[in-house]
């Protein structure tokens, strides 16, 4: 390891998760931390004060402060493509030019929507967002999350290149009652490009007045969704410097803002401004996203664990593993440093996980059993999200919390297949409700304790050119035919596409 710290917190002794309450009675009040209305509880892993002191050295050799200061000063913290990473100016914290050019095309959003709902594109029911990555997960969290029953219009997020997805959201939607949302920075991500394309046909083929009147895009490239035939009025643009998998706060969010209320999406962007000022300017001790990331790094680069696993015990955050998993490995899964040398050591875990009781019955005997340390991270709200017997909800609570203890008590028997090792860590984050604040603040902890995690490992997390290559084989493929490949590609191709 070239780090001197993370030398240093490897040859720390390995605490025994069993007793570590009986060693430090006082655990509980240092690792458990409250942000309005989050409660981070790490107290069942194997933080113990000497890490913590351990990880705050390794922040410090890797210059965690001065990192943090660029980010919100809008430095191009992205340094292989000379950018700044902005999306905090989108929820008012950051470079004051920033912030302004973000409320300015906030309020222009805004005036879509009124227009929208004063029934300027006519009457609209029906909501078609076509978009994919960053430009689909974001908002589909969101509306999943918050929709409800106050739902004003129906929702439909097509991601998927595969057209069983397109046609699905479109036999459930009136197409004289539809408003297409293109969603896509670059507005040349060829999955989304053919989908809006059959979007537009649907409505032409369905005999629509003025189909491309019903288009919107929301996008970081407006001439060309000018050039694609959107009406500059009802282009959305945001900054270059967002990234696609931290842009819902931008108009990338704009089918969560239509459907739930503006007042809702404000609040939203209030929850994670919040937790913006609290990464910014809390010391490093107290730091709930740095914490986080201390406790990440332990078990991805000290245990070598190679994934993570997060399970919601919420409905309402079903999609939240999948949001994160584009946010945490897209973000982190790198191989070099920023200067471009060779990491030293294990990046991004992978990110998995699903929603609980249903895990509970599918995977967890491995997280109980199995040979594979897997860090575990609960997720569960104190409302619940349904209006039925509240017997649900508090076995729905007690479940998550008996799963933590399990993990962490274990259980001895004389038969060996009948036993639990324990030590198995995991983390509680308890939330008061789902609501638009407390899921803004949820998710912008998210974005800052992956941004924490890549400064502890010294990569820069808001680059993504793993992506391009596969892009590049496929369009070569469509531009050239199926030359030059490898024998077993070539037979794939002929045997499916008959090429
Ligand atoms: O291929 C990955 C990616 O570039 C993501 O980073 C991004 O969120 C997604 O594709 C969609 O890109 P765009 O918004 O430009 O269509």
């Amino acid at each position: 390891m070239s780090s001197p710290a993370l030398a240093a917190l490897a040859a720390l002794p390995q605490a025994e998760l069993k007793t570590i309450f009986e060693s430090d009675p006082d655990r509980l009040s240092k690792l458990v931390l409250s942000h309005g209305p989050l409660r981070f509880d790490w107290s069942k892993t194997h933080l113990t004060n000497d890490l913590v002191d351990g990880f705050l050295k390794l922040a410090q050799e890797q210059d965690f402060t001065g990192r943090r200061e660029a980010l919100f000063a809008g430095a191009a913290v992205n340094n292989t493509e000379g950018r700044a990473a902005e999306h905090t100016a989108q929820r008012g914290v950051g470079n004051a030019d920033s912030v302004a050019l973000a409320k300015a095309l906030h309020n222009r959003t805004r005036a879509l929507i009124d227009a929208i709902e004063a029934e300027a594109l006519g009457p609209i029911r029906h909501i078609l967002h076509i978009g994919i990555g960053g430009s689909a997960l974001g908002p589909d969290l969101i509306v999943d999350a918050l929709g409800g029953d106050g739902m004003r219009y129906d929702v439909a997020i097509v991601s998927n290149v595969d057209g069983t997805a397109l046609e699905k959201a479109m036999d459930a939607f009136d197409p004289d009652a539809t408003l297409i949302a293109i969603a896509s920075k670059t507005f040349t991500t060829s999955e989304t490009m053919l989908n809006a394309a059959s979007a537009i046909n649907w409505m032409v083929e369905a005999g629509v007045e003025d189909p491309y009147g019903k288009i919107i895009a929301l996008t970081a490239a407006p001439e060309k969704a000018m050039e694609w035939g959107v009406d500059e009025t009802r282009i959305l643009p945001f900054p270059e410097s967002v990234g696609g998998r931290y842009s819902l706060w931008s108009s990338i969010g704009f089918p969560a803002a239509l459907a739930l209320g503006w007042d809702a999406f404000e609040s939203l962007l209030e929850g994670a401004a919040a937790m913006d000022r609290h990464f910014q300017l809390t010391d490093p001790r107290e730091n709930i996203p740095l914490i986080a990331a201390f406790v990440d790094q332990y078990y991805a680069r000290i245990l070598g664990c190679e994934t993570r696993a997060l399970f919601a015990y919420d409905e309402r955050l079903a999609l939240l593993p999948s949001y994160l998993q584009q946010l945490e490995m897209e973000s982190n899964g790198k191989s070099v440093k920023l200067d471009g040398s060779p990491v030293d050591g294990p990046t991004a875990p992978i990110t998995w996980g699903g929603v609980g009781t249903d895990a509970q019955h599918a995977v967890f005997q491995l997280l109980h059993q199995g040979t594979i340390l897997t860090p575990v991270e609960f997720i569960a709200s104190i409302e619940p999200g349904n209006a039925l017997d509240p017997a649900h909800h508090r076995a729905l609570l007690v479940n998550c919390f008996a799963q933590g203890a399990a993990l962490m008590r274990g259980k001895d028997n004389e038969d060996p297949a009948r036993a639990y090792a324990g030590n198995r860590p995991s983390t509680t984050i308890l939330m008061d409700d789902v609501n638009p604040e407390a899921l803004g603040a949820l998710i912008a902890f998210y974005e800052h304790r992956t941004f924490a995690n890549a400064v502890l490992m010294g990569i820069n997390p808001y680059d993504q050119f793993g992506v391009e290559l596969g892009k590049e084989i496929a369009k070569s493929i469509e531009a050239n035919g199926p030359t030059g490949f490898d024998p077993s590609t070539m037979a794939l191709i002929e045997i499916a596409l008959g090429e």
